[in-house]
């Protein structure tokens, strides 16, 4: 696939097949995702994926802030992917000093690109995905049994969609872009 068709292609899904996706599929796009670029290549992005049905329903019923919308987007979706990001790295010196005033901002940036790097990597492999920021972290540490000092960058929906949504309206070039010259 065209790169800026991926980009302009993918779309947020909130309604899956009943299709599984594979342990083989989530590695391939890790595969992928890995190449993103992080602070210093300090690579601390790490990814929980979830094919346990009876797991992610726990999630999308005790993970979710109530929020009913997102557990049904989980339910629907034939995998979980949970971006998890180790803390205190990205952003800051050996000594645990932060490199610049943005403190843990670098942390999240790197979440946040390999997060897009993920989603690109499986619309091309023609998977839906669906990045959620409305979770109970301290819940979904528990379930997953996280180790101390990784956070819960976003939880991202994995499977075949069963829709085809319109992109949600774009603001204007000209409203985002300054060229200075
Ligand atoms: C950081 C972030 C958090 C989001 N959280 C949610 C969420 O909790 N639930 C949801 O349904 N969509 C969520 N979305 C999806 C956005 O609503 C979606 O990306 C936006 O409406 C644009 O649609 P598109 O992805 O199809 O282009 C989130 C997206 C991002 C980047």
């Amino acid at each position: 696939m065209e790169a800026l068709q991926n980009i302009k292609g993918r779309r947020s899904i909130r309604q899956y097949k009943d299709t599984p996706v594979t342990a083989e599929q989530i590695t391939q796009i890790v595969e992928a995702a890995k190449f993103a670029p992080t602070w210093k290549n300090s690579q601390t992005v790490r990814y929980h994926a979830v094919l346990s049905k009876a797991l992610k329903d726990q999630i999308a019923a005790e993970g979710t802030l109530n929020f009913s919308k997102n557990g049904n987007n989980i339910r629907s979706a034939a995998a979980l992917v949970v971006l998890t990001t180790v803390d205190g790295i990205a952003g800051y010196e050996p000594d645990g000093t932060p490199t610049t005033t943005k403190g843990s901002h670098w942390q999240s940036f790197d979440a946040g690109i390999a997060c897009q790097t993920f989603c690109l990597a499986a619309h091309d492999m023609g998977l839906g995905t669906l990045i959620m920021g409305i979770f109970d972290e301290p819940k979904i540490k528990v379930l997953l049994h996280l180790p101390e000092g990784e956070s819960v960058s976003a939880l991202i929906a994995v499977g075949y969609a069963d829709i085809a949504p319109e992109a949600p309206k774009r603001k204007e070039t000209d409203a985002l872009l300054e060229i200075i010259e």
